[in-house]
């Protein structure tokens, strides 16, 4: 047991030393390779090329990317840093939100005091991401009905926040209570953040499960070998409508028309009450050679045409329960997540 836990201690993201440190999450599971990176520039670059992914990690890695920016304590490079993080991708909110977050600390801090007021706010999004897993763990895995087996898509894990996560925070807490007996791990094409990282993850726990194709999820519910489906978001409008991981949107029609429960594990920092509906959130389209080449080769014929939409979105109608760190909201969702994140959510930015 003690080999287990002290193996399952990951930090997704971490400062070290004046660095910020991540795990090399495009080497999983093959290599655990641990980048230390001391400029900003390489930061947005890891997030472009998710090296670091997940709403709650991109966040905390631009977070600390900022910092790197303030070693000189000049204002001007920090702004740049804002800037640039803030956008490079567009659909989880948590990114805009933390460096609107460090651009406020920017703001109040002593004349020679930026690198270190930042460093102190960095680390507070950090400790309150850790704090809000394992209230949603908790809270998550409440819900669970004993013996139950779990589907869960792409990977809202620690890799995806810090070290716990949110989707399979409900999941690791569940099964550590001895509520959930097996997890179907949706492999998640494109770029299988599902078989080859959630499948780390759960692994460590010691959990039983299977990866599968997505397109095996149907088949799987119209069986009954589902009971319950949990999935991270990146960003939760104020409707309730919720944007993840692409195919997300088909695994909540499935749960609907099969009767099983379909629960959004998320921070308040991922509703976004600006945001009135799903229509309104921006949708990150990326390269189509990671749809069209596997391995570096091309597997689709040549002058064929690919799209890769990194995200969809769930209507809050198909949304069971959104379970955050200050309490599980229920529909109508505009007046539950008003209540939840009117003080926290991302309205405040
Ligand atoms: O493109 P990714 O891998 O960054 O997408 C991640 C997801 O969709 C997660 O479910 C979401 O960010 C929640 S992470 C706790």
């Amino acid at each position: 047991m003690w080999e287990m836990e002290k193996d399952s201690i990951f930090r997704a993201v971490d400062w070290e030393d004046g660095r910020v440190v991540l795990i090399d999450q495009t080497r999983l599971p093959a290599e655990e390779v641990y980048l230390r990176l001391s400029e900003w520039r390489e930061v947005a670059e890891a997030i472009r090329t998710m090296r670091v992914r997940g709403a709650p990690a991109i966040g905390i890695a631009a977070a600390y990317g900022v910092v790197l920016a303030a070693r000189g304590e000049r204002r001007e490079e920090v702004e740049a840093a804002c800037r640039e993080l803030a956008h490079v991708r567009p659909t989880a909110v948590n990114l805009a939100w933390a460096v609107e977050r460090m651009r406020k600390a920017a703001g109040r801090a002593a004349p020679g005091s930026l690198y270190e007021e930042l460093l102190a706010e960095a680390h507070r999004i950090t400790r309150e991401q850790d704090e809000a897993d394992r209230a949603i763990g908790k809270l998550g895995a409440d819900l669970l009905p004993p013996g139950c087996r779990v589907l869960t898509h792409c990977n809202a894990g620690g890799l995806a926040t810090h070290s716990f996560g949110t989707a399979l925070g409900v999941i690791k807490d569940g099964f550590r209570k001895g509520k959930v007996a097996f997890v179907w791990v949706d492999e998640t094409r494109p770029l299988l953040q599902g078989a080859r990282l959630t499948a780390w993850e759960l692994r460590k726990e010691g959990v039983e499960m299977a990866v599968i194709c997505d397109n095996m999820a149907g088949h799987l519910m119209s069986r009954g070998e589902v009971d319950v489906v949990v999935t991270g978001a990146d960003r939760i409008a104020a409707n309730g409508d919720t944007a993840n991981k692409i195919g997300t949107y088909t695994l909540a029609v499935l749960a609907a028309r099969h009767g099983i429960p379909f629960y959004v594990a998320a921070p308040l920092s991922t509703v976004d009450l600006t945001v009135p509906d799903g229509a309104s959130i921006p949708i990150e389209e990326r390269d189509p050679a990671e749809v069209s080449e596997w391995g570096g080769r091309r597997i689709v014929p040549a002058g064929v045409v690919a799209r890769n939409f990194a995200f969809d979105v769930t209507p809050a109608g198909l949304i069971t329960a959104i379970i955050t760190e200050g309490g599980v909201a229920r529909p109508p969702y505009d007046r539950s997540l008003r209540g939840l994140a009117g003080a926290e959510g991302t309205s405040g930015r």
